[in-house]
């Protein structure tokens, strides 16, 4: 366990149950006892998520690896393993930190997109199962293993999907895995270098609501199947939808569940094969876990609204910015006042506004303000930007708050960094 996570639980008796959403109270007194900006976890709904996956998709043959790029403290990951889900990583430190959390090799998934060989090589060593995303890649692969390492391919399905372009991953402009198009050359690697093909993988977005596109994907796949014998697994990714917004509807996983069971039934039936099926999810898991934190500093007139600027910025939550994401804000210490509208902005010396002309019960200096969904990509694409502090993360878990991750200070700015004589 390196020195700057602290394993201390820090105890804090909650006054009220635990219930499937931390209330306003609750996470008062989390600012109030550990400071702002402050990312909160919430493990038993990272659980009820899993066991929601578990139960929608019984009596199918199906894997869970959790896309551990969207949070990856330490102590999230040894939670998530202890659920009983296994792992996705989408770089070799991933895949050490999965290692180092306890995840059994069998149980970590390296999905690669463009990386050196040498990289490859490295997740060869760890045992660990991966999924190769360039025909470059795959032949040093066979040239190298042959067929003594069983080994996915990252296919690129030319399909539209997911919630924004940025997070669109399997169209026909997409960087990602080997697009379908050049299937022969695949086949041609796989004969002359005698590649044990275990897996077919594809990853076409986040966010996708429409059950139909990953059935669109099976589809895709199950027309590809028949030319690799040797193949146990279809693994379609990530990318299931929770609600951001009031009235957001999700993937229905339930609906997901019996579509992907009678698919696989019908293939099985029809060509006397077996497949399991595996799935990446990562904002399914911890987006809803998790709550952001933050202070207002000042009010400023802005035209018809009022600027709210809070303690944090683009540098803490990148997500409105970079993707025009929306995060519901309330006001959880003034819930009961009186309507008005806000442009929420943060403190980065550039324009950084989590949320324009958004209906917040008044909102005074000193009041905190709360970002939902914080559990997936929020922390995790953090940044020191302007030479600010990391926000520090709790875990709450069976009614106790734990400190995961103390607040940064000024050492940790200048860690790593080497002082000549300038
Ligand atoms: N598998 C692969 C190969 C992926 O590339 C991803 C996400 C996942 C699984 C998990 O997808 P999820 O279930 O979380 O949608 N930073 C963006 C999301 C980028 C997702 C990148 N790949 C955001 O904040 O919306």
């Amino acid at each position: 366990m390196s020195g700057s996570v602290l394993t201390e639980p820090l105890l804090f008796y909650l006054r009220q149950p635990m219930s499937e959403e931390l209330s306003h109270e609750q996470l008062v007194a989390f600012a109030d006892q550990f400071g702002t900006p402050l990312y909160v976890y919430h493990a038993e709904r990272i659980k009820e998520q899993y066991n929601k996956l578990l139960t929608s998709f019984a009596g199918a043959d199906v894997r869970f690896f959790y896309a551990a790029k969207a949070l990856t403290n330490i102590n999230i990951l040894r939670y998530i393993k202890n659920t009983g889900c296994n792992i996705d990583c989408s770089s070799i430190n991933e895949a050490k930190l999965a290692v180092v959390a306890g995840f059994e090799p069998e149980n970590i998934l390296y999905t690669s997109n463009n990386i050196a060989f040498e990289e490859i090589e490295e997740a060869q060593r760890m045992g660990i199962h991966i999924n190769i995303d360039s025909i470059s890649n795959l032949r040093k692969f066979g040239l190298k293993f042959g067929h003594n390492y069983p080994v996915g391919i990252r296919l690129r399905p030319n399909i539209m999907a997911g919630g924004n372009l940025k997070i669109s991953t399997g169209h026909a402009d997409s960087k990602f895995g080997v697009p379908l198009e050049d299937i022969e050359e695949v086949l041609q690697v796989v004969k002359e270098t005698g590649l044990f093909i275990r897996t077919l993988h594809i990853h076409t977005g986040s966010e996708i609501q429409d059950v139909e596109v990953f059935a669109k994907g099976i589809e895709v796949l199950f027309d590809v199947v028949k030319y690799f014998p040797e193949l146990e697994v279809i693994d379609l990714g990530g990318g299931f939808k929770v609600p951001y917004k009031p009235g957001d509807e999700g993937t229905d996983i339930e609906l997901l569940g019996k579509k992907v069971k009678e698919e696989f039934e019908w293939f099985e039936k029809k060509y006397n094969r077996h497949l399991q099926v595996w799935f990446e999810p990562g904002k399914y898991i911890v987006s809803e876990a998790g709550y952001f934190i933050s202070k207002v500093n000042v009010l400023k007139p802005a035209g018809e609204a009022i600027f709210a600027g809070v303690d944090t910025g683009l540098n803490h939550l990148i997500r409105p910015m970079f993707y025009g994401a929306y995060h519901e804000i309330e006001n959880i210490t003034n819930p009961t006042g009186e309507k008005k509208l806000y442009n929420v902005v943060g403190n980065i010396c550039e324009t950084d506004t989590f949320a324009e002309d958004r209906l917040l019960p008044e909102v005074r200096e000193g009041d905190y303000l709360v970002f939902r969904n914080a559990g997936a990509y929020c922390f995790e694409m953090s940044s020191h930007y302007n030479s600010r502090f990391k926000p520090a993360e709790i875990m709450v878990k069976e009614n106790n708050a734990y400190l995961i991750r103390k607040r940064d200070e000024l050492k940790d700015l200048l860690s790593g960094q080497a002082e000549i004589n300038s």
